[in-house]
């Protein structure tokens, strides 16, 4: 936590600490604290010109909030039920139907006795019926959670499912509504991916198939939120207005299939007075237990008992942990039947209000997303991203990465600064996280000239490359809230020395890159260069020299990859991780690498190297060896 949020959260804690330990005094106090949040808040935003109003106005629900609550809807309205196989769909439609209106089934697996059906229902009370109507076996070493994850037994199995309903069973037969049953998938099949990918016609439609493959779909958005469900509902006995509410790239649009869930939990998420704008208007306050002065504390103790909540009580998540020293404490835990690996964190509002910039800043161009899909999987192909935490720069700073580039373009940038979505901000936007951070900024991302930048996705991503290749890391940081900006040049001046400088966009003073060291930069620099230079001589190609390429590649078996039969060109030679190996020798740090005057790599053993040079366009980029023997 930074010293000026602490600062904040110490002098909020200490004011509340201190009206409520003197209610005559809360007249002239409540105003004080108003201020520190409106006045101290604020200053995250030197520099916006927008003008935050003083008296919270009333929320205009943004697009992103009827997303997420379409969504949540659907999971209030929907149980997961693990079943035989696809080929239990009729039966458990039929089963279900006696007690509620089934309107949507999804089946997923992953693996013959991992088998599920998400049923989503008419209503919430719905649901209640089917609980109302099933039940637990009856042995003693059992848990008897009653939750919307179930499990459907074979028709005969004993007696502990016991239907409450007197109404007759229905035949299969008799399901004439039975929906259709959907299908999505859990699991990224790499392969067919790239044997998509290698099929298209040019690099532009390749980077498209990327994302429309890998994106979340509607089943693995469902899970998600259904997922979210069960932690929410497991809290609601003692706090009925519990929510887990998913964010990252579950949500912000930029989320692959199989990416983890991150979750924030607010025992509260009803509107305080304060939010409401009208201190008077509730008469009756609910008796509550005073946080302590030290909040911290308190929420790594809060945090200790969800951990045991998902670990003694909620079936099906295992591997609980918690990391309770972590800066933002957190547990971490897997839903088996969702194959979800879930991230719980207190409270924290502001990263919910980062996946909606995020969400907006996706929705305002179609070609922001594909872009992030691709540079997200190039970097996991050439292992500059780490499943596992250290000094690599993450997707999410990778993320803001694209975003700023995009925001730099030139003539005309593909995004606006985050500035500029300050300024255009109505009074209905504004939003205070929990913490005191102003996350004011426009909603109705209609109100946004469409970009007059016509890049392809290929001249794009070409151009991201280039630009950080030559991006001055040693002096400049980026921020999203400049953007283009003014005319003291790209990027912003460097607060402190970490080799990365990313201005957190919400929380101007911290930086989200902090954690990459000085040779995981390097291996950044390098590899971006190496990136753009293989898209140059991609990009040098005519149309009719790529189909030349392409067609020559369909020909020459010798070139179809050995695990999957995918052709090797255009994106995927960026993307595969077999030339992340060649890559790995050719390019480790401070080695064999020396950069030529126009910025490019060779290995130092290619200088001497007497090679014959082909001179053929296309195979060069047939290939990624063709750049071995190049010499410059
Ligand atoms: P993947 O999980 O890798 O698909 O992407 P993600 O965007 O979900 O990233 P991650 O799970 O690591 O983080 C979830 C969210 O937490 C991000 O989308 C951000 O909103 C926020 N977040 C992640 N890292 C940072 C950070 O360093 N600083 C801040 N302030 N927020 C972060
Ligand atoms: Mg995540």
């Amino acid at each position: 936590m930074s010293v000026f949020r602490a600062f904040c959260l110490r002098s909020r804690n200490g004011i509340l600490t201190h009206i409520q330990s003197q209610p005559s005094r809360i007249k002239v106090l409540q105003p004080l604290f108003y201020k520190l949040r409106n006045d101290v808040h604020f200053k995250h935003l030197a520099g916006s010109t927008s003008t935050i109003p003083q008296k919270a106005p009333k929320k205009t629900p943004s697009p992103y909030d009827s997303m997420i609550r379409k969504k949540r809807d659907e999971a209030e309205r929907s149980i997961l039920v693990q079943v035989q196989s696809a080929m239990s769909h009729p039966e458990l439609y039929s089963y279900i139907s006696q007690f509620a209106s089934v309107e949507q089934m999804y089946h997923y697996s992953f693996s013959d006795d991992m088998q599920f059906i998400v049923v989503e229902l008419s209503s919430a009370e719905d649901v209640e019926r089917i609980l109302d109507a099933s039940g637990h076996l009856s042995q003693g070493d059992l848990i008897p959670v009653r939750s919307p994850l179930l499990w459907f037994r074979a028709k005969g199995g004993g007696n502990s499912l016991k239907s409450k309903s007197k109404k007759k069973s229905k035949n299969i037969e008799n399901a004439e509504n039975l929906p259709p049953l959907k299908c999505g998938c859990i699991t990224l099949s790499e392969g067919d991916i790239m044997k998509s990918v290698s099929s298209c016609s040019s690099f532009s439609e390749q980077v498209q198939v990327l994302y429309k493959l890998s994106c979340l779909d509607e089943l693995g958005s469902r899970i998600r939120f259904l997922t979210a469900r069960q932690l929410e509902l497991a809290l609601q006995g003692i706090f009925p207005n519990a929510k887990a509410i998913p964010f990252g790239s579950s949500v912000n649009g930029f989320g692959r299939v199989g990416c983890d869930l991150d979750l924030s939990l607010h025992l509260d998420s009803c509107e305080s007075e304060e939010e409401d704008g009208n201190p008077t208007s509730l008469r009756l306050i609910f008796q509550t237990k005073m946080i302590p002065f030290n909040g911290r504390a308190q929420m790594q103790r809060q945090m200790e008992a969800v951990g045991d909540i998902l670990q003694l009580f909620l079936p099906g998540c295992t591997h609980v942990r918690r990391i309770l020293q972590a800066r933002v404490p957190i547990v971490k835990y897997h839903q088996d039947f969702t194959s979800l690996e879930c991230d719980v964190t207190m409270s924290n509002q502001t990263a919910v209000f980062m996946s909606e910039l995020l969400w907006i800043m996706g929705s305002l161009d179609a070609r922001v997303r594909p872009l992030v899909f691709t540079v997200r999987h190039w970097a996991k192909a050439v292992r500059l991203t780490s499943a596992t935490p250290g000094p690599f720069i993450t997707n999410f700073t990778l993320t803001l990465l694209v975003l700023h580039y995009l925001q730099c373009c030139k003539p005309h940038p593909v995004l606006p600064s985050l500035t500029t979505l300050i300024s255009m901000a109505a009074p209905g936007d504004r939003r205070v996280s929990d913490d005191g951070v102003n996350c004011t900024f426009l909603r109705d991302i209609s109100r946004v000239k469409p970009s007059e930048n016509t890049e392809s996705l290929h001249a794009l991503l070409f151009g991201f490359f280039q630009f950080y290749a030559s991006f001055n890391f040693e002096g400049r940081g980026l921020s999203l809230a400049k953007g283009h900006g003014d005319n003291s040049g790209v990027g912003i001046v460097k607060p402190d020395a970490s080799p990365l400088y990313v201005e957190n966009p919400l929380e101007r003073m911290l930086n989200v890159s902090k954690n990459v060291n000085g040779q995981e930069l390097e291996r950044l620099r390098i590899e971006m260069r190496s990136a753009a230079w293989l898209m140059e001589e991609m990009l040098a190609l005519s149309d009719d020299e790529a189909q030349e390429v392409h067609s020559t590649r369909t020909s020459h078996s010798a070139l179809k990859s050995a695990s999957d039969g995918a052709l090797s060109w255009g994106l995927m030679d960026l993307l595969s991780p077999s030339n992340a190996k060649v890559k790995d020798n050719r390019l480790s740090v401070g080695t064999a690498m020396k950069i030529n005057a126009k910025g490019r790599l060779v290995r130092v053993t290619d200088l001497f190297e007497d090679t014959e040079r082909d001179d053929s366009r296309a195979s060069h980029s047939v290939t990624r060896g063709a750049h071995k023997g190049r010499k410059r």
